[in-house]
């Protein structure tokens, strides 16, 4: 009771797919939780029926109290969820500067004095030095900087961010684990999906392990250490 969003019993399927199979999982303010799994899990789908992008068939979500499962991906952004997707979706003929315009267009959110641009620009110095890129210039780990940047200036109170390390070179996994970490120490709420067990442990208050559209294992990452069994059958460490 009590935490910022609460997932009781999610049920989701894709066609005739049982993908979901009754996924419980909750987030408290100012927590960093990671829900971990392997490919095909349902990590995605689960941040999918949260935003309503997938329709879950049963369950409840509960956002600061209230019911937001089966309403519409623009209702629950505007209820303060943002969403960076694992496939980023930067607009490759936007500049840096456009693609986080059109995001605080889109959060309703005005920044007169542009001081909320210049707060993200704080976490993300390199995005500064790219302000007139045009997003099809940027390299992967700067559009992954975009996507998080463009979730930030929506102002929200529960970011999730789906799997924003995959694919990038080390120093730039460590810059953006730094990034989500500062993010949290400033007060923001975040869940997170990660495949990046290291990354998973370092930046979590707490762990949900995923496995076949069921949570497997939730615990606190000293929890999480202590179960090599379940690292190895679900996390194939
Ligand atoms: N649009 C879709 N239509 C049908 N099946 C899908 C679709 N998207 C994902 N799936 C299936 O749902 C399961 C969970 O996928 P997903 O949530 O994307 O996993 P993860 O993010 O953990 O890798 C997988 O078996 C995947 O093949
Ligand atoms: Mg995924």
């Amino acid at each position: 009771m009590g935490s910022l969003l609460e997932v009781d019993d999610l049920h989701t399927y894709y066609g005739e797919a049982h993908i979901l199979q009754g996924v419980s999982l909750a987030v408290g303010e100012r927590e960093v939780v990671t829900l971990i799994g392997r490919n095909g899990a349902g990590k995605t789908t689960t941040l999918r029926s949260i935003m309503g992008v997938a329709q879950p068939a049963k369950g409840r979500i509960a956002f600061g109290g209230e019911n937001i499962a089966g309403r519409e991906p623009h209702e629950i952004a505007r209820r303060g969820i943002a969403w960076v997707p694992e496939e980023r979706r930067v607009l490759p003929n936007l500049s840096v500067a456009d693609n986080l315009r059109l995001a605080m267009l889109g959060a309703g959110v005005k920044d007169a004095g542009g001081t909320l641009l210049a707060e993200v620009f704080e976490y993300f110095p390199r995005l500064k030095e790219r302000i007139d890129y045009r997003g099809r210039f940027l390299s992967g780990g700067e559009q992954q900087m975009l996507a998080i940047a463009r979730g930030l200036v929506a102002k929200p109170r529960l970011l999730l961010v789906d799997e924003p390390t995959e694919g990038l070179a080390p120093i730039l996994v460590q810059t953006l684990t730094g990034v989500l970490a500062e993010i949290s120490r400033r007060g923001g709420t975040i869940l997170l999906v990660e495949q990046n067990l290291e990354v998973a442990l370092a930046l979590s208050s707490r762990l949900y392990v995923i496995d076949q559209g069921r949570i497997q294992f939730s615990g606190t990452p000293d929890e999480l250490r202590r179960e090599p069994a379940i690292q190895q059958r679900f996390l194939g460490v």
